[in-house]
């Protein structure tokens, strides 16, 4: 019974506002989330995907929808790449379009201010 009184309390009393405290949370963390794994192209696309020079393409403020195609078009295959293709088989789709939400979000000018 002592492990089932919080609980039932919970249900009880607290339910409504804990799950109006659920979504604001739920958001930022997918925010959190979002830009974590998006961290994980700033390697070789450099921060919030500013790359400079040419030979790795900027990806900061490109469309959603595009960096989605594209990385869609890499995991299939049907775009080939040097290492993109290969590093693209280990997204879900879920996740290419937390990454691309993320960087689109993203300004296209300066990795300064772009934090959010
Ligand atoms: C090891 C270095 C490296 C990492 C890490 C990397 N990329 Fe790339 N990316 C490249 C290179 C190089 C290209 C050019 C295409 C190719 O040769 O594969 C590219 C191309 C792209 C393009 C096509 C851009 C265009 O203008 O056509 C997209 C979109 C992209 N990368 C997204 C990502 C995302 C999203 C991540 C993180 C999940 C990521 N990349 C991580 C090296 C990298």
């Amino acid at each position: 019974m002592k492990t089932f009184f919080p609980a039932l309390l919970l249900i009880m009393t607290g339910m409504p506002a804990a799950l109006a405290q659920t979504a604001p949370v739920q958001a930022v963390s997918d925010r959190q989330f979002a830009r974590q794994i998006a961290a994980t192209c700033a390697g070789c696309h450099d921060t919030n995907g500013h790359a400079q020079g040419n030979a790795i393409p900027s990806l900061a403020g490109r469309s959603r929808e595009e960096l989605t195609a594209q990385m869609q078009a890499f995991r299939s295959g049907a775009r080939p790449g040097t290492i993109m293709q290969q590093l693209a088989k280990g997204y879900s789709s879920e996740q290419i379009d937390a990454i691309a939400a993320y960087l689109a979000a993203q300004s296209r000018e300066s990795a300064k201010g772009s934090q959010q």
